[in-house]
């Protein structure tokens, strides 16, 4: 698919996706959330692609926050469309889906932008990174997950601390606070995503994806994530990945999958 915002490209496994409006330090409009979801949506249903990366173009942004000039005339009901939506399309569909997502941020990455990196599966930064919810300094509040992921990541106080102060941390306060899992060089960066990439394309897809839902599990509202653990585990066991790892195991061999 022909995509003007984002570019995408899939090498051994590896799908990355850029966000490509560098002008704008990659703010996200309405038009690249829409593109990030088909390209999203394509990757996972690729049965090549097995891990994506996710990035942004340039060296100053992975994205600085949701596209200020598209809602700044916004009206109640459309506010509350706007995080609707953007939740639905994109947020939780990332949170959601079966391919392992990894954000690389490699710069700014605020409002809605760090709310995109949270909606990865994990993150990691380079060590110019600066990250924040600086949404109420605009007189609103961050509308794409980013009050219930960010406190689920760094815990409560320091998730108040950064929402109400609206400042920004650096990629090292992020990686004390286990908002990043690593921080390296600005070139160094999409290197080690790749390396972390290498070791998840090593293991089964299948009991992957299966592991995805029931760690998401633990954050959903009315979800018993023990039950949802024991039925993908059963699961797991009716797969030909199964077969291949426990086989591959006994035969002192690399699974193959
Ligand atoms: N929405 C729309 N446009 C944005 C944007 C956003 N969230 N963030 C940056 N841009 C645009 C700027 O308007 C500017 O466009 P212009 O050249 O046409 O004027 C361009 O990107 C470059 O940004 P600029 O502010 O000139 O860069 P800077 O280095 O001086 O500052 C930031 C960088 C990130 C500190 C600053 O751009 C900023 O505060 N952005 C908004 C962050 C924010 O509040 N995000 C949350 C939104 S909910």
């Amino acid at each position: 698919m022909a995509y003007t915002n984002i570019l995408v490209s899939e090498n051994d496994g590896i799908t990355t996706i850029t966000i490509n409006r560098p002008k704008k330090l990659n703010a996200l409009n309405r038009e690249t959330i829409q593109e990030l979801h088909d390209a999203f949506e394509e990757a996972d249903e690729d049965v090549e692609t097995r891990v994506i990366l996710l990035t942004g173009s340039g060296e100053k942004a992975f994205v600085a926050g949701a596209d200020i000039s598209e809602f700044a005339n916004f009206d109640v009901a459309e506010g509350a469309n706007l995080s609707k939506k953007g939740q639905e399309i994109l947020f939780d569909f990332i949170e959601n889906l079966s391919t392992p997502v990894i954000a690389a941020i490699n710069g700014f990455a605020l409002g809605g932008g760090l709310e995109l990196a949270m909606a990865c599966h994990f993150r990691i930064a380079s060590d110019n990174a600066k990250m924040g919810l600086p949404e109420v300094s605009l007189g609103v509040i961050p509308g794409y997950g980013g009050t219930q992921r960010l406190p689920q990541l760094v815990g409560k106080g320091k998730a108040m601390e950064m929402i109400m102060t609206a400042s920004m941390i650096t990629a090292e306060d992020a990686l004390q606070n286990g908002l990043v899992n690593h921080v390296t060089t600005p070139e160094g960066l999409l290197t080690l995503a790749e390396i972390i990439a290498s070791k998840i394309l090593r293991n089964s897809p299948l009991a992957i994806a299966s592991a995805i839902k029931a760690i998401n599990a633990n954050f959903e509202d009315g979800v018993n994530g023990y039950q949802v653990e024991i039925a993908q585990f059963g699961y797991c066991f009716g797969t030909d990945d199964f077969d291949e790892g426990t086989t591959a195991f006994l035969e002192k061999r690399k699974a193959n999958f």
